[in-house]
């Protein structure tokens, strides 16, 4: 299967978060290579475990600035990040542990990065920039969510 690639429409307009997102999608094609190319088992492995760190860097990154400023939909976003970081690390043991999961990993991943970014992750930028009046990140979050 095909793994997600980045469109335009699923930036939030916040440069960190933006950036996590293309590393998140940059990690899981070359996952995707490196399945269609058997890759040696350590290297995928690394991979792999490469993903799942970065992973909950970025969820924690979001649920930061998510607590910082109050926002109300923290919970469901929260869950959301929990079923899908179950859900990957399942797939990824799976398939560490000898079981050619590559379908069903992409299958994930590529639900994860496209459906979560537009049910949770836009719909918490577009909050997040409407404490702006000037439709830009708030200033107190700058110093957060950029580099
Ligand atoms: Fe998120
Ligand atoms: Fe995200």
């Amino acid at each position: 299967m095909p793994t997600a690639i980045w469109t335009d429409e699923i930036e939030t307009g916040f440069e960190k978060i933006d950036a996590q997102h293309r590393t998140l999608f940059s990690l899981m094609a070359q996952i995707d290579t490196e399945m269609v190319d058997n890759a040696p088992p350590n290297d995928l492995a690394g991979r792999l475990r490469q993903l799942l760190e970065f992973t909950d860097l970025h969820f924690a990154t979001e649920e930061r600035l998510m607590r910082k400023l109050g926002y109300d939909g923290l919970d469901v976003h929260v869950k959301s990040h929990e079923d899908l970081c179950e859900r990957i690390t399942v797939a990824t043991t799976r398939e560490l542990d000898g079981h050619d999961l590559h379908g069903e990993l992409m299958a994930i991943l590529s639900a994860w990065l496209v459906e979560h970014i537009h049910t949770q992750d836009l719909p918490m930028a577009r909050w997040m920039r409407s404490l702006s009046r000037h439709d830009e990140p708030p200033s107190t979050l700058e110093p957060e969510i950029r580099k």
